[in-house]
């Protein structure tokens, strides 16, 4: 089997161990591996020497359209700028190296390449890397259905038969929407003679398999997605960090944590760090207006000794009315109302970037050996599989399912049923 592996939407630590995993477990298994540079964009993009071969044939507007048109935008790396990456690849100057131990095919340049064979040898050590050093994007070309057909035209030139996807929600649907038209778009691809009989038919399904990688953890299904324990990790070494200014100055925080839609970063930092009141999207304060509530809170605590105040508000945080609620305006609140001398800290990209921590190795090592196993038991044409971890157990679950789910959270939310949103998210949440 040929498997290709790309990385798609934000980033997040552990994406790299994925990578190494998916490919080493791929080889050990008697599969050819590939990875896709650029997530979707680079599935779309594909291999620049098919691009002149599709110029040449008549019947083949679409696809050469969609290429030329993806290839003349400035966004990707391909250019001198793209040295550091083509040294993470451990490809030099431009060229694939040769590798005793690795089965790519050496000898050709990268630039202009976004589908590229991998060996053993490329992936060396990238369970310690932050990022994701295949790159990824937001690709707009995917969504549309000439993207797509591109994109499986690049697929089927290479021979690839199966791709695994790490990414959020969005990128995991766009997987399983992909493998749902695999088929039209391939008899499209026949009836514009862009691929022969023999590549029809051995081409006649995709199989696909999903990985969760989101520091958000708002996937359901699963207990933990990839890169959202280190993301937790930095929140809480920066809470430590500002709980020693604000004890000095007695001084009152307000945090901005990532997140999204989904409040278990703000809500698990808030436990480990000790925080004195936290936003969430998916249990806003109890009490309106939230202001009484919050700051009967902390004048109780700073009643009983509290030198510091801590509070967390998720990006996504709202009240029961669902009005967002900004670390500004609590800091202004804090400041008049109680007097507190207040300050806001905004984590930002500090909470998805750096180095994976042991269990973002661990878990991505684990699960990208069962999305290994998981393509190659895969009966052509069936659904998707995501894989999860569910009570320290690396589990298959059917994608869209897991996606389905993950929309009811929104939709509980957006009902302002907020029992709901929390049962659905899982026992963390439990009052
Ligand atoms: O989904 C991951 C995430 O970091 C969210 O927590 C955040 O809302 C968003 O991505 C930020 O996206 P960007 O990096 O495109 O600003």
């Amino acid at each position: 089997m040929k498997i290709a592996i790309l990385t798609s939407g934000g980033d997040s630590a552990g994406m790299n161990a994925v990578v190494r995993s998916v490919v080493k477990a791929g080889i050990l298994k008697g599969c050819e591996m590939w990875v896709v540079r650029e997530g979707y964009e680079g599935l779309v993009r594909g291999n620049t020497e098919h691009s002149e071969q599709q110029a040449q044939a008549t019947t083949q507007a679409t696809v050469a359209e969609v290429q030329n048109e993806v290839a003349n935008q400035p966004i990707l790396a391909q250019t001198d700028s793209d040295k550091n990456l083509l040294h993470n690849l451990r490809f030099g100057d431009g060229e694939l190296l040769k590798d005793g131990t690795s089965e790519y095919v050496g000898g050709r340049t990268l630039k202009g390449r976004y589908i590229v064979r991998v060996g053993w040898d490329d992936v060396r050590g990238w369970f310690a890397q932050g990022g994701t050093l295949i790159g990824t994007a937001r690709s707009a070309a995917f969504r549309t259905p000439e993207g797509r057909l591109a994109a499986a035209f690049n697929l089927v030139k290479e021979g690839i038969d199966a791709l695994v996807v790490c990414g959020g929600d969005g990128s995991l649907t766009g997987a399983d929407v992909f493998r749902s038209e695999w088929p039209q778009l391939i008899a499209e691809l026949h009836t514009q003679s862009l691929i022969t009989d023999a590549q029809m038919e051995a081409h006649s399904h995709l199989k696909i398999v999903g990985l969760v990688g989101s520091i958000d953890n708002d996937m359901s299904m699963t207990d933990l997605t990839i890169g959202a324990p280190t993301a937790l990790q930095r929140i809480c070494e920066a809470i430590d960090n500002i709980n020693s200014t604000a004890y000095s100055h007695s001084r009152a925080f307000v945090l901005e944590v990532m997140g999204r839609d989904c409040g278990w970063l703000a809500l698990l930092a808030g436990v480990a760090g000790g925080a004195d009141f936290i936003f969430i999207p998916e249990r806003p304060p109890n009490v309106m207006p939230w202001e009484d509530e919050m700051c009967a809170e902390i004048d109780r605590h700073r009643k009983i000794g509290k030198r510091k105040t801590i509070v967390i508000v998720a990006e996504g945080a709202h009240d029961s009315d669902l009005k967002p609620v900004h670390a500004e305006y609590v800091k202004q609140v804090l400041t008049d109302r109680l007097g507190l001398d207040t300050r806001v800290t905004t984590l930002g990209h500090t909470q998805r970037g750096g180095r994976p921590c042991a269990f973002d190795r661990i878990l991505p090592t684990l699960q990208g050996v069962e999305a290994v196993e998981a393509l190659l038991e895969a009966e052509p044409g069936t659904p998707s599989y995501m894989i999860g971890v569910q009570e320290n157990k690396i589990t298959r679950v059917p994608l869209m399912e897991a996606v389905k789910m993950t929309r009811a959270v929104a939709a509980a939310v957006r009902e302002k049923d907020f029992a709901k949103a929390m049962t659905l998210r899982g026992p963390e949440f439990a009052e």
